[in-house]
């Protein structure tokens, strides 16, 4: 054992030196681990005879990869069976993503120490998984069964450059950090709605805030990303260097690297004003009408953000509008005609971001089993009334499920938040101003038991598969999904469409040729695939 934590140290020196050289120097791509590391003067002999030595499943890959993790950082290790791990994986937003056992849970306090942990697992072939704010839905997604869970929580820095035009942010914040810190200066970022989302699978999945039609998502709003890539490396990506990668993690997900710091720029933050706004089923028709008008209406006010929610509750359908405003400005012209709809509430007030982004929040609780599962058609009133009805007429078909809150969630990719979207070299999510605004669906349902996880994902699935039918019918199918609400049986990256598919995965071919990321990281959504779950 000796020879492996010399070894190990020797390669934690080693991934600090990576640092600079990256700095200093073209990217190396073809290198495999053993290679990088005798450039840097490691004893690779010894890597061989732990190689060879080693069993080559899972579990003992794992032992060894977290013992050595253990070795080299005491206490930044949680083992199962400890309060601080059950706090851990208790700490989720959902049931399903708690119950998974990680072999360990890794706490890195700097990028070097993320790029030894990727080194780490390439060496013992342990998997892992990244967690962020962990609010992706699904078993496998931000921790790792059996593997490492790599938890940012200790890389939570949030300071802002000297002019304040850019915010460097680690990837241990959730929003609601985020927001606090950056409030005494009247400033925001391209955030999160609800502030316990974090900033990693956010701000590389996509990233619609109450901002986005003054600005864009999140992803068109990164000066840079700090990135760990496959070989240990810690590169800059910025639109001019690196930008294929830059590129590439604008919507790419995990699939090309490790984001250590994102370099966001930031927007002035005055007072909002917001109203959650309900409608009885007999106003459905208006309201859906007034949804299509305010999209439309987007480019004339990108203050306006806003989405709706269908839903039965104690046996009424309802329709509740979350219509905020990034202004103080209680009765804003673009919202005169759905506010004129008569609601059966009417909570309107104003808010700092901070006190929105909570407000949001508390709506969203957590413990529950969930699924968030999307899918994106071209706006059109007929076939967005079509789906409200076809939605409520499937409800009963689930009403046995105990603790069943199924959700039809309506939102928009406005004309501006396209038009954002070609920002600085563009973004890798394949969508086109000129084709008009994009209608948004998604289903979020929370119910209890396991037993019935089948059940549900079953009926989302189906209920999916006769909209997107209507959908092809109507000549209005859009491809693409959304990464940051989409399902485990959902292959996202192929809905970015086969150009930009191909794009990515020539970028991972060239700042990841052994394939790290899809065969070491394989609990999100991959190049070629959806995640690697047990489908229903
Ligand atoms: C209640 C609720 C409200 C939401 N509100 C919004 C909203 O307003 N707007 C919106 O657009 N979306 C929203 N979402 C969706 C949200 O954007 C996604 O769930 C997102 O993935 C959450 O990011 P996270 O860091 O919390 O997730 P995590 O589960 O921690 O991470 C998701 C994935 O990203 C990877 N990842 C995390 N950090 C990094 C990193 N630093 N580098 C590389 N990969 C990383 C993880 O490994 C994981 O695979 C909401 C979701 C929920 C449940
Ligand atoms: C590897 O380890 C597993 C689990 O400890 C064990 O079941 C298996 O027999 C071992 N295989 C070899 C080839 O040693
Ligand atoms: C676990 O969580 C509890 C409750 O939040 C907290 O008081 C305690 O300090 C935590 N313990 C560890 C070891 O993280
Ligand atoms: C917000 O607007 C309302 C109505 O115009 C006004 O009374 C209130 O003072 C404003 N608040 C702030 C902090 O500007
Ligand atoms: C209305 O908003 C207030 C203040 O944020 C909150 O306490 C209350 O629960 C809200 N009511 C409804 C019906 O959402
Ligand atoms: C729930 O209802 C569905 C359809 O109405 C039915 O097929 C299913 O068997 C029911 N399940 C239970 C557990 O009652
Ligand atoms: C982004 O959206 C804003 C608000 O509509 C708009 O003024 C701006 O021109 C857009 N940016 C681009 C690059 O289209
Ligand atoms: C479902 O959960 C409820 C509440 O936790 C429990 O009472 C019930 O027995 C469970 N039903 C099944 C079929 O597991």
């Amino acid at each position: 054992m000796r020879s492996m934590w010399q070894f190990l140290g020797a390669l934690i020196a080693a991934s600090s030196l990576g640092l600079a050289q990256a700095s200093s120097s073209t990217l190396e791509t073809e290198e495999d681990v053993a290679t990088a590391l005798k450039s840097y003067g490691v004893n690779t002999a010894a890597i061989n005879t732990l190689r060879s030595a080693g069993n080559k499943s899972t579990e003992v890959a794992c032992q060894t990869a977290c013992s050595s993790l253990s070795h080299l950082y005491g206490s930044q290790v949680l083992s199962p069976d400890t309060t601080a791990y059950n706090n851990f994986t208790g700490a989720f937003w959902s049931v399903q993503q708690e119950e998974v056992q990680p072999r360990c849970i890794f706490k890195p306090s700097k990028n070097t120490e993320v790029s030894a942990v990727v080194l780490v697992s390439r060496l013992t072939q342990c998997p892992f998984a990244a967690k962020s704010g962990g609010h992706a839905a699904f078993a496998g997604a931000s921790s790792s069964p059996g593997g490492i869970t790599i938890w940012f929580t200790d890389m939570n820095e949030v300071t802002l450059n000297a002019d304040k035009s850019v915010a460097s942010i680690g990837p241990g914040n959730v929003w609601g950090m985020v927001y606090e810190a950056l409030a005494p200066y009247g400033l925001a970022v391209i955030g999160g709605r609800a502030s316990s989302i974090g900033v990693g699978g956010f701000t590389t999945g996509g990233g619609i805030s109450f901002y986005s039609n003054l600005y864009g998502w999140a992803i068109d709003n990164v000066e840079s990303y700090e990135v760990v890539t496959a070989s240990g490396h810690i590169v800059t990506a910025t639109e001019n260097k690196y930008s294929d990668l830059y590129w590439g993690l604008r919507g790419g997900g995990n699939n090309l690297g490790l984001v250590t710091k994102f370099n966001l720029y930031t927007v002035p933050s005055p007072l909002m004003y917001g109203d959650t706004r309900v409608f009885l089923e007999t106003e459905f028709d208006p309201v859906i009408n007034a949804f299509v008008n305010i999209v439309h209406d987007a480019p004339n006010d990108g203050n306006a953000q806003y989405y709706i929610a269908f839903l039965s509750t104690g046996g009424v359908n309802i329709a509740s509008a979350e219509l905020t405003y990034v202004k103080n400005v209680s009765n804003p012209p673009i919202y005169q005609q759905i506010k004129s709809i008569p609601a059966v509430s009417d909570n309107s007030t104003a808010r700092t971001l901070v006190q929105y982004a909570e407000y949001i929040d508390s709506d969203n609780p957590y413990g529950l089993r969930e699924v968030y599962w999307p899918i994106s058609a071209y706006l059109n009133e007929e076939f967005a009334k079509w789906t409200v009805d076809y939605f409520f007429s499937v409800l009963p078909q689930v009403a046995n499920v105990t603790g069943a809150q199924p959700v039809l969630v309506y939102q928009a990719v406005s004309e501006p938040m396209l038009k954002n979207m070609t920002k600085y070299g563009g973004n890798a999510l394949g969508l086109e101003a000129s084709k008009g605004p994009v209608h948004l669906m998604h289903i979020s349902f929370w119910w209890d038991n396991a037993s019935d996880d089948d059940t549900v994902y079953n009926w989302v699935g189906s209920f999916w598969d006769t909209v997107l039918a209507k959908a092809k019918d109507m000549g209005i199918y859009n491809e693409w999904i959304y990464m940051n609400y989409a399902s485990q049986f959902q292959n996202v990256i192929a809905g970015y469409g086969a150009e930009n598919k191909a794009r990515l995965q020539k970028i991972a071919a060239k700042y990841d040729p052994q394939g790290v990321w899809q065969t070491l990281q394989p609990g999100y959504f991959k190049l070629t695939h959806a995640p690697v779950v047990t489908s229903p």
